[in-house]
C-alpha cells in the first residue's frame, strides 16, 4: 500500500520544520492555508444586535402595561432597564460582554432578590417574551434554543410563592386561587389547662 502525498494543507502544517513535507507539495504552494471557517456565535446567527433590541423593544412594551410587572421596575423611565436585559442576552449569546464590563457578574438571582418575583410574575413575564420572541420569526430551531432558555431562566428566577409584594393586591387577580392566607388565631382564650399527670396525681 503506498501511502498518498500530503495535501497542500498538510503540507502547510508543518511550516517551518525541515521534514520533506513541502518538497513534494506543488509549486504553487504559497505555505498558506485557508482560514478556518469562522465560528458563528448564537448571537451573530440570529442577527446580532439589531435582533436582541428588537427582542427587547417588543417584550418592554408587553412591560410597559403591564399592572403586575411596571410597578416593579425601579425607574420611571425603562430605558435604562431594556439596555441592562438587552446587554445580557447578548452577553449570553455570544456577543459583546458589555454586560460584566459594564455591571460585573450578572448573579441574576441575586439581581432579582429585592423583587417579587412568584408564579404570576414569571408567566407575566414570560407572556411578553413569548410575543417577542414571536416577532422575531426566526428559524424553528433557533427560536426554539432561544424559548427554551428564557423559561428556563424565568423559572429559576422565582423568589416567592407568596402571594404579596410589590403590584396589586392578591385580591384584585382573578379568581380562583386558593386561600393563602392562613386563619387568625382565635380571640384570646386562656390556654387550655393540661390534663393531670397521672404520675402525679396531680394537675400543674
Ligand atoms: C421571571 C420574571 C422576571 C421578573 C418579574 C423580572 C423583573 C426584573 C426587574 C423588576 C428588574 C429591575 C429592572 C432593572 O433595574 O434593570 C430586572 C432586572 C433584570 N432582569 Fe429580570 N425579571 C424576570 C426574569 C428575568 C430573566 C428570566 C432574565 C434573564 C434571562 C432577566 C434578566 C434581567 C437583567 C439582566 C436585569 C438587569 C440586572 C442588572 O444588571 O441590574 N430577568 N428584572
Amino acid at each position: 500500500m503506498t501511502i498518498p502525498p500530503p495535501t497542500p494543507s498538510d503540507a502547510s502544517r508543518h511550516e517551518g520544520t525541515s521534514d520533506s513535507a513541502g518538497a513534494q507539495a506543488p509549486a504553487a504552494d504559497t505555505g498558506e492555508r485557508p482560514e478556518p471557517a469562522a465560528v458563528l456565535s448564537f448571537y451573530d446567527e440570529i442577527g446580532g444586535h439589531e435582533t436582541f433590541v428588537r427582542l427587547v423593544e417588543a417584550f418592554y412594551r408587553g412591560v410597559a402595561d403591564d399592572e403586575v410587572l411596571r410597578p416593579m421596575y425601579p425607574e420611571e423611565d425603562l430605558g435604562p432597564a431594556k439596555e441592562r436585559l438587552t446587554l445580557f442576552l447578548e452577553q449570553y449569546w455570544g456577543g459583546p460582554t458589555t454586560y460584566s464590563r459594564q455591571r460585573g457578574h450578572p448573579r441574576l438571582r441575586m439581581r432579582h432578590a429585592a423583587f417579587h418575583v412568584d408564579p404570576e410574575a414569571r408567566d407575566r413575564w414570560l407572556a411578553h417574551m413569548r410575543v417577542a420572541v414571536d416577532e422575531l420569526q426566526l428559524p424553528a430551531l433557533h427560536e426554539v434554543t432561544l424559548w427554551d432558555y428564557l423559561q428556563r431562566a424565568a423559572f429559576a428566577m422565582v423568589n416567592t410563592f407568596e402571594p404579596s409584594g410589590i403590584g396589586p393586591s392578591a385580591g384584585t387577580r382573578a379568581a380562583g386561587g386558593l386561600p393563602v392566607t392562613a386563619a387568625p388565631p382565635a380571640a384570646a382564650s386562656p390556654p387550655a389547662a393540661p390534663p393531670a399527670d397521672p404520675a402525679r396525681g396531680t394537675a400543674r
